[in-house]
């Protein structure tokens, strides 16, 4: 048995106050979870301490919150790693996770406390706060779910029993239906941060289960509405959040461009012009080895033209859209001299060898393996029956 002090974000609505920071102090062994310590504090110190639990096995998804600022599962996150995370983040930045998120009444301004550092708890984020550790899902991520139409539509008669398919035609989206549903991968978003109308990673990955169904027959349509929805596909930025959240190795970002590179495959253009920024991107850095970034911006809504722009009337509007970002790129620095606005200016990199390399291989090896399944590229495939076994047990 070890102590442990837990430090959870507080939040009572019926107080009519703002959130506070409140300690904990619980006694447990350091392989048990963080959601057990939460209920021991919730035994012998004060009953109205509100977080949601069911399985308390990483199978319900009820327990999703934020530890060390760090989305995840409380009943899969073992108190003794936690104290561990939270000690280390006091020694490499001064700061618990509680200063450095979240500016809330009741701070300890220097966050530091003794040996073993306060472990933070605190509700996901991304969606409103019911109550303490409660959060509300129907808003942002039900509602999100039911927006990607997560059934089956088949077209046709349906068969007198149950659609029969290959097993490896459903190797592919296994992966996707690993998915409990815990609101995780939401939590972490940084692009829903910065835009609460994106669908979302967890929506989008269970777009994928049904868009890789064999059985299904809208695959087409499912793209087209996942591409041209302002908040669909395209507004993903890569930041790989969703994956390190994901406590059931989902890895939704790996869902989203794999509905991305479908869309692409189908030919669907996109009115955002996502597909044409992917395309863009890959083609500077092949030709430069480094970003111009105000080549992409060209290229992503006028492609084919080098230095000079389309006279296409959407192409100029969304050059001339962009002049408020570039201003903000040069004011903050991000861009640091003028010539660099004008397309192709910016010089390339002198030796490309290796990123040609990397081109290179991609080429040669353009078969896209779904990991989740199959092992590590150049591993041994696994026996019949080992993928199946591996799908339940994942
Ligand atoms: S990779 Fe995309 S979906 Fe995942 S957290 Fe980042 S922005 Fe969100
Ligand atoms: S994708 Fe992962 S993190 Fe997101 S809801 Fe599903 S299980 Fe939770
Ligand atoms: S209590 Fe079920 S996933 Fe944590």
């Amino acid at each position: 048995m070890a102590e442990y002090t837990i430090k959870v974000r507080r939040f009572q609505p019926e107080s009519g106050q703002g959130p506070y920071w409140e300690e904990f102090n619980v006694d447990l062994d350091p392989s048990l979870s963080v959601l057990d310590g939460l209920l021991q504090a919730k035994d012998k110190e004060d009953g109205s301490l509100a977080v949601r639990c069911s399985c308390r096995a990483a199978i319900c998804g009820s327990c999703g919150m934020k530890i060390n600022g760090q989305s995840g599962l409380g009943c899969k996150t073992q108190i003794g790693e936690a104290q561990e995370q939270a000690n280390k983040m006091v020694a490499a930045t001064g700061v618990t996770a509680a200063v450095a998120d979240s500016p809330i009444r009741g701070e300890d301004p220097s966050g530091v406390g003794g040996t073993g550092e306060p472990i933070v708890i605190e509700p996901m984020g991304n969606m409103p706060v019911i109550k303490d550790l409660i959060t509300d899902m129907e808003s942002t991520h039900w509602t999100k779910i039911r927006r990607v139409t997560p059934w089956l539509l088949p077209h046709g008669e349906p068969p007198e029993r149950e659609y029969i398919v290959e097993p490896e035609s459903m190797i592919d989206i296994t992966q996707s239906m690993a998915c409990i549903q815990c609101g995780a991968c939401v939590s972490s978003c940084l692009s829903m941060e910065a835009d609460h109308d994106f669908i979302g990673p967890a929506a989008l990955a269970k777009a994928y289960r049904f868009v890789g169904d064999p059985r299904d027959a809208e695959t087409r349509e499912r793209l087209h509405d996942l591409a041209h929805d302002p908040h669909g596909i395209y507004d993903c930025t890569h930041c790989f959040s969703c994956i390190d959240a994901c406590p059931k190795g989902v890895a939704p970002m790996d869902q989203i461009m794999r509905l991305r590179r479908k869309a692409g495959e189908e030919g669907i253009e996109d009115p955002n012009s996502g597909h044409d920024h992917e395309i863009a991107f890959v083609k500077i850095i092949e030709k430069k080895g480094t970003l111009d970034e105000s080549l992409l911006l060209q290229e992503s809504f006028a492609p084919g033209l080098k230095g000079k722009l389309k006279p296409n009337k959407r192409a100029i509007r969304e050059m001339l859209g962009s002049i408020p970002t570039a201003i903000r790129g040069i004011k903050t620095g991000k861009m640091r001299s003028l010539h660099k606005l004008i397309p192709g200016v910016h010089p390339k990199l002198p030796d490309q060898d290796d990123v040609k390399a990397i081109y290179k291989h991609a080429e040669e090896h353009n078969e896209e393996l779904n990991l989740y399944i199959r092992g590590e590229e150049g591993e041994d495939a696994l026996p019949d029956g080992a993928a199946a076994e591996e799908v339940t047990n994942g």
